[in-house]
């Protein structure tokens, strides 16, 4: 990763081009960094984030020079001070919302909105297994569940993390680098397991994952902080009592426009309202990417980082 100063050109045929305020930092841009995602080289990092629109392309509609705006899917390069977007990426930002919150919540917050409200719509009496329950995605999880009344159980690597994802909302955690998750499971949901397991972690967690669930109930694989899950027998959903697996994108989501629009309109609800709190744990510069690629991979990050470009 280095740093490189590039002209950025005039936005095109409905584009925006924004004077970027702050970028979120997430877990896919090192998967892109690490080659695990593939983009033809080089490119930027970075897909989330905010700012204000500083030009307007043709055939732009609904946007104007000086509108805050976020983004949670953008093309790679997010990092960066000026950057070119489909204005039908970006929403508009709540007054109320302040640009690093809205850099450190729009990718994670919408992964959240999709996973609780579209793949398994939880109704509120619940008891689910999220895994690094104190991460980005994880902090905004365990109040999401709050708010929802539903018990979230979250995984943890540390006391302070536990700590501060039940100070988030989470019913319970489990530290998965010292217990027994299942027999943990067990014993909180008195022997009957959960109907949801949300697993971000991958390659560690797989299999005590589908050990955690109900019969037929649903293993929602969204992620690999740990490694990719690969090379699975799909009888082992047979074995474990007629699951269900589910590995989803946020990118699927935010497709068409609409569904975009109410699932950040729900978002921006949860927090406006108070019922989510988005903090900025660590801001980084520009400069300092790599280090902040260094304190996330290292699991030495908790809750959203920015960058600040
Ligand atoms: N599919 C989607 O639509 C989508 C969208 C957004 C994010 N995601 C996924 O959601 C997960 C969380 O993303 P995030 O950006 O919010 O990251 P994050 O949760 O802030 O950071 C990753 C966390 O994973 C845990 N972890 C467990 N094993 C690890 C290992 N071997 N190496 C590094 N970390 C490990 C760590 O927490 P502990 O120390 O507590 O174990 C770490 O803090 C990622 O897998 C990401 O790819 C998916």
């Amino acid at each position: 990763m280095r740093v490189a100063e590039i002209d950025v050109a005039e936005p095109g045929q409905n584009q925006v081009r924004l004077k970027q305020h702050a970028a979120g930092l997430n877990f896919i841009d090192i998967y892109y960094r690490s080659g695990l995602y593939q983009a033809p080289l080089p490119h930027g990092l970075g897909m989330e984030g905010a700012g204000e629109v500083e030009a307007v392309g043709p055939g732009v509609k609904g946007l104007k020079e000086g509108d805050r705006v976020a983004y949670a899917s953008g093309p790679l390069g997010a990092y960066s001070g000026a950057y070119l977007i489909s204005a039908d990426r970006v929403v508009k930002l709540p007054a109320s919302i302040g640009f690093e919150q809205g850099a450190a919540m729009m990718l994670k917050g919408l992964t959240v909105q999709y996973l609780f409200r579209q793949t398994y719509r939880l109704q509120g009496r619940e008891t689910v297994l999220f895994h690094a329950a104190a991460g980005g995605v994880g902090l905004i999880a365990c109040q999401w569940a709050r708010a929802l009344g539903v018990k979230l159980i979250g995984t943890v690597s540390s006391p302070e993390k536990a700590n501060l994802a039940r100070e988030h909302g989470a019913w319970a955690t489990i530290d998965y680098t010292k217990e027994d998750v299942v027999a943990r499971v067990l014993e909180l949901t008195g022997g009957t397991k959960v109907p949801v397991v949300y697993d971000g972690v991958g390659k560690d967690t797989w299999e005590q994952s589908l050990d955690c669930l109900e019969p037929r109930g649903l293993m929602v694989s969204f992620g690999s902080s740990s490694g990719p899950v690969t090379g699975v027998n799909l009888s082992i959903l047979a074995q474990k009592g007629s699951l269900f697996v589910t590995r989803p994108t946020l990118a699927t989501h935010l497709t068409p426009r609409g569904r975009y629009e109410d699932s950040a309109r729900e978002l921006f609800q949860m927090v406006t309202s108070g019922k989510i709190r988005i903090e900025v744990t660590r801001r980084y510069r520009f400069e300092e990417a790599a280090k902040a690629h260094e304190d996330l991979a290292g699991r030495r990050t908790t809750g959203s980082c920015v960058i600040i470009p």
